[in-house]
Protein backbone atom coordinates (compact mmCIF):
# COMPACT_ATOMS: atom_id res chain seq x y z
CA UNK A 1 0.00 0.00 0.00
CA UNK A 2 1.48 3.24 -1.00
CA UNK A 3 1.28 5.86 1.69
CA UNK A 4 2.58 10.07 0.62
CA UNK A 5 3.94 11.24 3.49
CA UNK A 6 4.58 14.99 3.09
CA UNK A 7 7.38 16.43 4.67
CA UNK A 8 8.88 12.76 4.87
CA UNK A 9 12.63 14.31 4.75
CA UNK A 10 12.22 15.95 8.24
CA UNK A 11 12.83 14.79 11.58
CA UNK A 12 9.44 13.11 12.98
CA UNK A 13 8.58 12.50 8.96
CA UNK A 14 11.94 10.58 8.04
CA UNK A 15 10.96 8.46 11.02
CA UNK A 16 7.70 7.76 10.08
CA UNK A 17 9.15 6.58 6.23
CA UNK A 18 11.43 4.05 8.28
CA UNK A 19 8.34 2.92 10.20
CA UNK A 20 6.36 2.77 7.13
CA UNK A 21 9.09 0.85 4.89
CA UNK A 22 9.68 -1.40 8.19
CA UNK A 23 6.07 -2.43 8.14
CA UNK A 24 5.03 -3.27 5.02
CA UNK A 25 3.99 -0.20 3.50
CA UNK A 26 5.37 1.70 0.46
CA UNK A 27 6.31 5.57 1.59
CA UNK A 28 6.59 7.98 -0.88
CA UNK A 29 8.41 10.74 0.21
CA UNK A 30 7.62 14.24 -1.13
CA UNK A 31 9.40 17.48 0.41
CA UNK A 32 11.08 20.53 -0.78
CA UNK A 33 14.56 19.72 1.07
CA UNK A 34 14.31 22.88 2.74
CA UNK A 35 14.82 21.46 5.82
CA UNK A 36 14.31 17.45 5.24
CA UNK A 37 17.45 15.28 5.32
CA UNK A 38 18.36 12.88 2.30
CA UNK A 39 20.77 11.10 4.19
CA UNK A 40 17.44 10.28 6.54
CA UNK A 41 15.53 8.24 4.63
CA UNK A 42 15.94 4.70 4.36
CA UNK A 43 17.81 3.12 1.13
CA UNK A 44 15.49 2.28 -1.50
CA UNK A 45 12.83 4.69 -0.43
CA UNK A 46 10.71 6.81 -3.74
CA UNK A 47 11.63 10.25 -3.35
CA UNK A 48 10.10 13.29 -4.69
CA UNK A 49 11.64 17.00 -4.22
CA UNK A 50 8.84 19.25 -4.60
CA UNK A 51 6.10 21.18 -2.42
CA UNK A 52 3.01 20.19 -1.30
CA UNK A 53 1.37 23.58 -2.86
CA UNK A 54 2.43 22.64 -6.51
CA UNK A 55 -0.78 21.46 -8.19
CA UNK A 56 0.41 19.93 -11.23
CA UNK A 57 3.22 18.07 -8.85
CA UNK A 58 0.20 16.63 -6.68
CA UNK A 59 -1.71 15.84 -9.64
CA UNK A 60 0.83 13.72 -11.31
CA UNK A 61 1.64 12.57 -7.94
CA UNK A 62 -1.70 10.87 -7.45
CA UNK A 63 -1.56 10.11 -11.40
CA UNK A 64 1.17 8.02 -11.47
CA UNK A 65 0.83 6.15 -7.98
CA UNK A 66 -1.97 4.19 -6.36
CA UNK A 67 -1.98 6.73 -2.79
CA UNK A 68 -4.04 4.78 0.02
CA UNK A 69 -3.28 7.59 2.46
CA UNK A 70 -1.63 10.82 3.19
CA UNK A 71 0.72 11.55 6.33
CA UNK A 72 0.85 15.15 6.25
CA UNK A 73 3.91 16.60 8.09
CA UNK A 74 5.24 19.02 5.72
CA UNK A 75 5.20 22.89 7.22
CA UNK A 76 7.11 25.32 8.68
CA UNK A 77 7.78 24.44 12.36
CA UNK A 78 9.34 28.02 14.18
CA UNK A 79 6.83 29.57 16.51
CA UNK A 80 9.36 32.65 17.04
CA UNK A 81 9.56 33.23 13.40
CA UNK A 82 6.08 33.05 12.78
CA UNK A 83 5.51 36.07 15.29
CA UNK A 84 7.67 37.67 13.08
CA UNK A 85 6.16 36.35 9.99
CA UNK A 86 3.01 35.54 10.13
CA UNK A 87 1.90 35.35 6.44
CA UNK A 88 4.79 32.84 5.67
CA UNK A 89 2.72 29.86 7.86
CA UNK A 90 -0.48 31.15 6.35
CA UNK A 91 1.09 30.47 3.23
CA UNK A 92 3.01 27.25 3.80
CA UNK A 93 0.87 25.90 6.15
CA UNK A 94 -2.55 26.41 5.11
CA UNK A 95 -2.78 27.75 1.82
CA UNK A 96 0.24 25.03 0.17
CA UNK A 97 -1.70 21.98 1.74
CA UNK A 98 -4.83 23.01 0.45
CA UNK A 99 -3.89 22.48 -2.78
CA UNK A 100 -3.13 18.77 -1.69
CA UNK A 101 -6.69 18.61 -0.38
CA UNK A 102 -7.83 19.66 -3.51
CA UNK A 103 -5.58 16.99 -5.53
CA UNK A 104 -6.90 14.52 -2.97
CA UNK A 105 -10.57 15.64 -3.99
CA UNK A 106 -10.08 14.90 -7.51
CA UNK A 107 -7.85 12.19 -6.98
CA UNK A 108 -10.54 9.98 -4.91
CA UNK A 109 -8.21 9.79 -2.31
CA UNK A 110 -10.15 9.80 1.17
CA UNK A 111 -7.32 9.17 4.32
CA UNK A 112 -4.89 12.12 5.62
CA UNK A 113 -3.63 12.04 8.84
CA UNK A 114 -2.32 15.69 9.68
CA UNK A 115 0.52 17.05 12.04
CA UNK A 116 -0.97 19.45 14.36
CA UNK A 117 0.40 20.54 17.52
CA UNK A 118 -0.67 21.50 21.53
CA UNK A 119 0.10 25.11 20.34
CA UNK A 120 -3.69 25.24 19.00
CA UNK A 121 -4.49 25.59 22.18
CA UNK A 122 -2.98 28.66 23.56
CA UNK A 123 -2.53 29.34 27.16
CA UNK A 124 -4.08 25.98 29.17
CA UNK A 125 -6.82 27.27 31.67
CA UNK A 126 -7.02 22.95 33.21
CA UNK A 127 -3.85 20.87 34.42
CA UNK A 128 -4.20 18.45 31.90
CA UNK A 129 -5.20 19.69 28.14
CA UNK A 130 -7.81 17.17 26.61
CA UNK A 131 -9.18 17.66 23.10
CA UNK A 132 -11.91 19.38 23.85
CA UNK A 133 -10.19 22.37 25.85
CA UNK A 134 -10.67 25.70 24.07
CA UNK A 135 -8.54 26.63 21.05
CA UNK A 136 -7.13 30.11 21.47
CA UNK A 137 -3.54 29.89 19.57
CA UNK A 138 -1.15 32.34 20.71
CA UNK A 139 1.36 32.47 17.77
CA UNK A 140 0.45 32.20 13.83
CA UNK A 141 2.05 28.57 13.79
CA UNK A 142 -0.38 27.79 16.22
CA UNK A 143 -2.84 29.59 14.15
CA UNK A 144 -1.99 27.84 10.78
CA UNK A 145 -2.15 24.47 12.21
CA UNK A 146 -6.13 25.55 13.97
CA UNK A 147 -6.53 26.92 10.16
CA UNK A 148 -5.68 23.38 8.78
CA UNK A 149 -7.58 21.48 11.30
CA UNK A 150 -10.86 23.53 10.29
CA UNK A 151 -10.16 23.09 6.59
CA UNK A 152 -10.23 18.82 7.07
CA UNK A 153 -13.47 19.45 8.54
CA UNK A 154 -14.70 21.24 5.50
CA UNK A 155 -13.25 18.69 3.51
CA UNK A 156 -14.89 15.84 5.31
CA UNK A 157 -18.19 17.28 5.40
CA UNK A 158 -18.08 18.58 1.91
CA UNK A 159 -15.96 15.71 -0.18
CA UNK A 160 -15.75 12.84 2.44
CA UNK A 161 -11.91 13.32 3.17
CA UNK A 162 -11.41 11.35 6.20
CA UNK A 163 -8.94 12.84 8.29
CA UNK A 164 -7.45 12.51 11.60
CA UNK A 165 -5.25 15.19 13.35
CA UNK A 166 -3.18 14.27 16.03
CA UNK A 167 -1.88 17.31 18.32
CA UNK A 168 1.67 16.81 19.25
CA UNK A 169 3.18 18.19 22.58
CA UNK A 170 7.00 17.98 22.35
CA UNK A 171 8.25 15.31 20.06
CA UNK A 172 11.36 13.88 21.15
CA UNK A 173 14.34 11.47 20.82
CA UNK A 174 16.10 9.58 18.29
CA UNK A 175 15.42 6.35 16.82
CA UNK A 176 15.83 3.59 18.71
CA UNK A 177 18.62 1.49 16.00
CA UNK A 178 20.19 5.12 15.99
CA UNK A 179 19.23 5.58 12.73
CA UNK A 180 18.32 8.86 12.55
CA UNK A 181 17.74 11.52 14.98
CA UNK A 182 16.65 15.79 15.60
CA UNK A 183 18.46 17.78 13.65
CA UNK A 184 16.67 21.06 13.00
CA UNK A 185 17.92 24.01 11.54
CA UNK A 186 17.90 27.44 13.72
CA UNK A 187 17.54 24.56 16.42
CA UNK A 188 15.07 25.90 18.81
CA UNK A 189 14.30 22.28 20.50
CA UNK A 190 15.34 21.63 24.16
CA UNK A 191 16.97 18.20 23.75
CA UNK A 192 18.97 18.66 21.18
CA UNK A 193 20.40 22.04 22.68
CA UNK A 194 21.20 20.47 26.03
CA UNK A 195 22.81 17.57 24.10
CA UNK A 196 24.88 20.23 22.23
CA UNK A 197 25.87 21.76 25.48
CA UNK A 198 26.85 18.59 26.97
CA UNK A 199 29.07 17.22 24.11
CA UNK A 200 30.97 20.78 23.53
CA UNK A 201 28.89 21.74 20.37
CA UNK A 202 27.53 24.70 22.64
CA UNK A 203 28.91 27.17 25.16
CA UNK A 204 25.85 26.64 27.55
CA UNK A 205 22.50 26.19 27.78
CA UNK A 206 19.83 28.77 28.43
CA UNK A 207 16.64 27.88 31.38
CA UNK A 208 14.34 30.99 30.13
CA UNK A 209 11.99 31.39 33.11
CA UNK A 210 12.99 30.03 36.36
CA UNK A 211 10.02 31.75 38.68
CA UNK A 212 6.86 29.63 37.59
CA UNK A 213 4.94 28.27 39.56
CA UNK A 214 5.96 24.65 39.46
CA UNK A 215 7.91 22.52 41.44
CA UNK A 216 11.33 23.95 40.35
CA UNK A 217 10.94 26.81 39.09
CA UNK A 218 10.98 26.15 35.45
CA UNK A 219 8.84 25.44 32.84
CA UNK A 220 6.88 21.76 32.42
CA UNK A 221 6.65 20.02 29.36
CA UNK A 222 5.15 16.81 28.16
CA UNK A 223 7.62 14.76 25.93
CA UNK A 224 6.88 12.08 23.09
CA UNK A 225 9.46 9.77 22.18
CA UNK A 226 9.40 9.82 18.36
CA UNK A 227 8.72 5.93 18.33
CA UNK A 228 5.79 6.13 20.10
CA UNK A 229 4.43 9.17 17.97
CA UNK A 230 4.89 7.03 15.00
CA UNK A 231 3.50 4.46 16.35
CA UNK A 232 -0.07 6.43 16.87
CA UNK A 233 0.15 7.44 13.33
CA UNK A 234 -0.01 4.04 11.94
CA UNK A 235 -2.69 3.14 14.50
CA UNK A 236 -4.86 6.31 13.19
CA UNK A 237 -3.74 5.81 9.42
CA UNK A 238 -5.28 1.78 9.97
CA UNK A 239 -8.31 3.51 11.51
CA UNK A 240 -9.36 5.64 9.08
CA UNK A 241 -8.39 2.57 6.36
CA UNK A 242 -11.38 0.84 8.36
CA UNK A 243 -13.79 2.71 8.30
CA UNK A 244 -12.96 5.44 11.21
CA UNK A 245 -14.41 8.74 11.38
CA UNK A 246 -12.57 11.92 11.16
CA UNK A 247 -11.49 13.09 14.78
CA UNK A 248 -8.53 14.98 16.53
CA UNK A 249 -6.25 13.03 19.32
CA UNK A 250 -3.63 14.61 21.40
CA UNK A 251 -0.38 12.86 21.83
CA UNK A 252 1.60 12.86 24.71
CA UNK A 253 2.60 11.16 27.77
CA UNK A 254 0.31 12.98 30.32
CA UNK A 255 3.32 13.30 32.76
CA UNK A 256 4.87 17.21 32.79
CA UNK A 257 8.62 16.95 32.98
CA UNK A 258 10.05 20.42 34.22
CA UNK A 259 13.08 22.13 32.05
CA UNK A 260 15.44 21.81 35.25
CA UNK A 261 14.65 17.99 35.28
CA UNK A 262 15.46 17.81 31.37
CA UNK A 263 18.94 19.46 32.14
CA UNK A 264 19.47 17.22 35.01
CA UNK A 265 18.97 13.91 33.15
CA UNK A 266 21.27 15.29 30.14
CA UNK A 267 24.11 15.98 32.47
CA UNK A 268 23.92 12.37 33.97
CA UNK A 269 23.45 10.56 31.03
CA UNK A 270 26.36 12.36 29.48
CA UNK A 271 28.28 11.78 32.37
CA UNK A 272 29.27 15.56 32.41
CA UNK A 273 28.32 19.24 33.09
CA UNK A 274 27.67 21.97 31.75
CA UNK A 275 26.87 26.01 31.55
CA UNK A 276 23.53 26.90 32.25
CA UNK A 277 22.52 30.65 31.83
CA UNK A 278 19.09 31.52 33.63
CA UNK A 279 16.93 34.25 32.32
CA UNK A 280 13.77 35.63 32.16
CA UNK A 281 10.85 34.01 30.68
CA UNK A 282 9.98 34.68 27.25
CA UNK A 283 6.55 35.94 26.27
CA UNK A 284 3.84 33.36 25.34
CA UNK A 285 5.60 30.70 27.06
CA UNK A 286 3.48 29.05 29.34
CA UNK A 287 4.20 27.69 32.74
CA UNK A 288 2.28 24.31 32.19
CA UNK A 289 1.55 22.41 28.93
CA UNK A 290 1.17 18.95 30.00
CA UNK A 291 -1.66 16.51 27.65
CA UNK A 292 -4.46 14.35 28.51
CA UNK A 293 -3.59 11.59 26.37
CA UNK A 294 -6.66 9.39 27.33
CA UNK A 295 -8.74 9.44 24.02
CA UNK A 296 -5.73 8.02 22.28
CA UNK A 297 -5.38 5.59 24.41
CA UNK A 298 -8.66 4.63 25.31
CA UNK A 299 -9.69 4.34 21.16
CA UNK A 300 -6.99 2.98 19.77
CA UNK A 301 -5.28 1.16 22.50
CA UNK A 302 -1.78 3.34 21.86
CA UNK A 303 0.43 3.60 25.23
CA UNK A 304 3.97 5.39 25.48
CA UNK A 305 6.58 2.29 25.86
CA UNK A 306 9.72 4.80 24.94
CA UNK A 307 8.85 8.34 26.75
CA UNK A 308 10.16 8.18 29.74
CA UNK A 309 12.46 11.18 29.62
CA UNK A 310 15.92 9.18 30.33
CA UNK A 311 15.08 6.71 27.46
CA UNK A 312 14.36 9.81 25.48
CA UNK A 313 17.22 11.56 26.82
CA UNK A 314 19.78 8.38 25.80
CA UNK A 315 18.35 8.07 22.59
CA UNK A 316 19.44 11.80 21.50
CA UNK A 317 22.65 11.77 23.40
CA UNK A 318 23.62 8.80 21.41
CA UNK A 319 22.76 10.13 17.73
CA UNK A 320 24.11 13.72 18.75
CA UNK A 321 27.26 12.08 19.95
CA UNK A 322 27.98 9.36 16.58
CA UNK A 323 26.36 12.63 14.73
CA UNK A 324 28.33 15.11 15.98
CA UNK A 325 27.79 17.26 12.68
CA UNK A 326 24.38 16.06 12.06
CA UNK A 327 23.51 14.76 8.89
CA UNK A 328 25.75 16.54 7.31
CA UNK A 329 28.65 14.83 8.64
N1 LIG B 1 8.84 18.65 16.43
C1 LIG B 1 7.82 18.82 17.28
O1 LIG B 1 7.98 18.74 18.51
C2 LIG B 1 6.43 19.08 16.74
C3 LIG B 1 5.41 19.36 17.65
C4 LIG B 1 4.12 19.59 17.15
C5 LIG B 1 3.86 19.51 15.79
N2 LIG B 1 4.89 19.26 14.93
C6 LIG B 1 4.58 19.22 13.49
O2 LIG B 1 5.12 18.03 12.93
C7 LIG B 1 5.53 18.27 11.58
C8 LIG B 1 6.95 17.76 11.39
O3 LIG B 1 7.81 18.45 12.30
P1 LIG B 1 9.40 18.20 12.31
O4 LIG B 1 9.87 18.51 13.68
O5 LIG B 1 9.68 16.89 11.70
O6 LIG B 1 9.87 19.40 11.34
P2 LIG B 1 10.99 19.41 10.18
O7 LIG B 1 11.25 20.84 9.86
O8 LIG B 1 12.14 18.55 10.56
O9 LIG B 1 10.23 18.71 8.97
C9 LIG B 1 9.33 19.38 8.13
C10 LIG B 1 9.68 19.00 6.70
O10 LIG B 1 8.71 19.57 5.83
C11 LIG B 1 9.39 20.06 4.67
N3 LIG B 1 8.51 21.11 4.10
C12 LIG B 1 8.17 22.30 4.65
N4 LIG B 1 7.27 22.93 3.87
C13 LIG B 1 7.02 22.11 2.81
C14 LIG B 1 6.17 22.19 1.67
N5 LIG B 1 5.39 23.26 1.46
N6 LIG B 1 6.14 21.16 0.79
C15 LIG B 1 6.93 20.06 1.00
N7 LIG B 1 7.78 19.94 2.05
C16 LIG B 1 7.80 20.94 2.95
C17 LIG B 1 10.73 20.57 5.18
O11 LIG B 1 11.72 20.61 4.16
C18 LIG B 1 11.05 19.51 6.25
O12 LIG B 1 11.79 18.43 5.72
C19 LIG B 1 5.36 19.76 11.33
O13 LIG B 1 4.17 19.97 10.60
C20 LIG B 1 5.26 20.35 12.73
O14 LIG B 1 4.48 21.51 12.75
C21 LIG B 1 6.17 19.04 15.36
Amino acid sequence: MKILVTGGAGYIGSHMTRMLASRGYEPIVLDTFEFGHRQALPNGATVIQGNVGDASLIQRIFAEHKIHGILHFAGYIRVEESMRQPIKYMKNNVIAPVTLLEGMKEAGVKHIIFSSTAAVYGNPVTPLISEDHKKDPVSPYGLSKWAFEELLRVYDRSFAIRSIALRYFNAAGAALDGNNGEMHAEESHLIPLACAAALGKRPEFMIFGTDYKTPDGTALRDYIHIEDLCEAHILALEALFSGHQSDVYNVGTGQGVSVQEVVNVVKDVAGKTFNVRKSDRRSGDPAVLVSDPRKLMREFGWKPKHSDIRNIVESAMRWHATHPEGYSG
